[in-house]
């Protein structure tokens, strides 16, 4: 048993403003203030510690100790998450499974992400993954994805550095970057109004709780709402049956019980990124997600503390 705390881990360096919403949702569950800490002191080298025996978990960081009933891991941005994954294996072997290293890694590092959809039949646009070894592949590429591609590199988010490019001198941008990148067919998700068009559906234990609608402007820029694209709430019921299923199955296939799924209805429903830490947005953010996620995180499991998706 712990001391009845609950512990919210998330980096305080983050701007997204989750961490807020998930504290909102610990009171109003619980009527208890969550005891929120810095994922940054659990860093390799810092100063947090995870100890604890007998089933029971011991967390202490700048000074202060506790062992909580339940810990709620967010808002860790996917540039740190490779760093953050020994602590994550400390918290499986303490009975804390609901934040798997390799879910985590399946879907923030978008290469992975790919093969894993490719293992599993999830439709998304046909796509290249590099390095290229030379511009006359990465050109290769270009023109057998029919000339019109995003390219982005294997770890982002809001949009940072994805491209649309239509030309091949416009490809010389990627051509030195530096790490993996990808690039995929344009999916031409453009609605009758002539505007770039996709949906944010929110998955939990294999339900949709949220679905957002973004609309863009610039053909050339992503529906990303930091990009400009308008989004809108839809009841969970407007989405078509088979893109809920297919947001389902997308979370499923990289091992996450809980995510965020980028996807365009046209052909039938294509994915294009799976998020383990979707923003809980202003509208409604604290009711669709983040109530039925911290009740998800804080209810013990028949036969072990908190429930599990996959091995770290
Ligand atoms: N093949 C594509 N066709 C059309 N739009 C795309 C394609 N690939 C990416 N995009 C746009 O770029 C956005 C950003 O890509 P995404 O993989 O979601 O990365 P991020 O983590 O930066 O949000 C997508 O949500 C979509 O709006
Ligand atoms: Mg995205």
């Amino acid at each position: 048993m712990g001391d009845g705390s609950i512990v919210l881990i998330t980096d305080h360096s983050s701007t997204e403003g989750s961490a807020d919403v998930l504290a909102a949702a610990v009171r109003r569950l619980t009527g208890r203030t969550p005891v929120h800490v810095d994922a940054r002191h659990f860093l390799p080298g810092n100063d947090g510690k995870v100890g604890g025996e007998n089933g029971e978990l011991r967390l202490s960081a700048a000074g202060e100790e506790v062992t909580p009933d339940a810990v709620i891991v967010y808002e860790i941005p996917p540039h740190g998450r490779r760093a953050f994954e020994p602590f994550q294996r400390e918290l499986w072997r303490h009975g804390i499974r609901s934040h798997a290293t390799e879910a985590w890694r399946w879907a923030t590092e978008k290469d992975l992400m790919v093969r894993r959809f490719v293992r599993d039949g999830v439709p998304h646009m046909p796509t290249r993954c590099g390095p290229w070894r030379d511009a006359a592949h990465l050109c290769g590429d270009f023109e057998e994805l029919g000339g019109d591609v995003w390219l982005r590199p294997a770890v982002g988010a809001g949009g940072d550095d994805v491209f649309r490019v239509t030309a091949v001198e416009d490809l010389v941008q990627v051509a030195g970057a530096r790490g993996t990148w990808l690039m995929s067919k344009d999916a031409a998700n453009v609605n009758a109004d002539g505007l770039r068009h996709q949906f944010r559906v929110v998955v939990l234990g294999g339900e949709v709780v949220r679905v957002c609608e973004h609309v863009q402007k610039d053909e050339f820029a992503t529906c990303n709402e930091v990009r400009g694209a308008v989004s809108t709430v839809l009841d969970p019921g407007e989405l078509p049956e088979h893109l809920a299923e297919l947001a389902v199955r997308a979370a499923r296939s990289v091992g996450l019980s809980f995510a965020g799924v980028d996807l365009a209805a046209e052909h039938g429903g294509v994915v294009f990124e799976v998020n383990v830490h979707p923003a809980f947005g202003a509208d409604r953010g604290l009711e669709t997600m983040a109530i039925p996620y911290v009740r998800e995180q804080i209810t013990p499991r028949s036969g072990r503390r908190r429930r599990g998706s996959c091995r770290p």
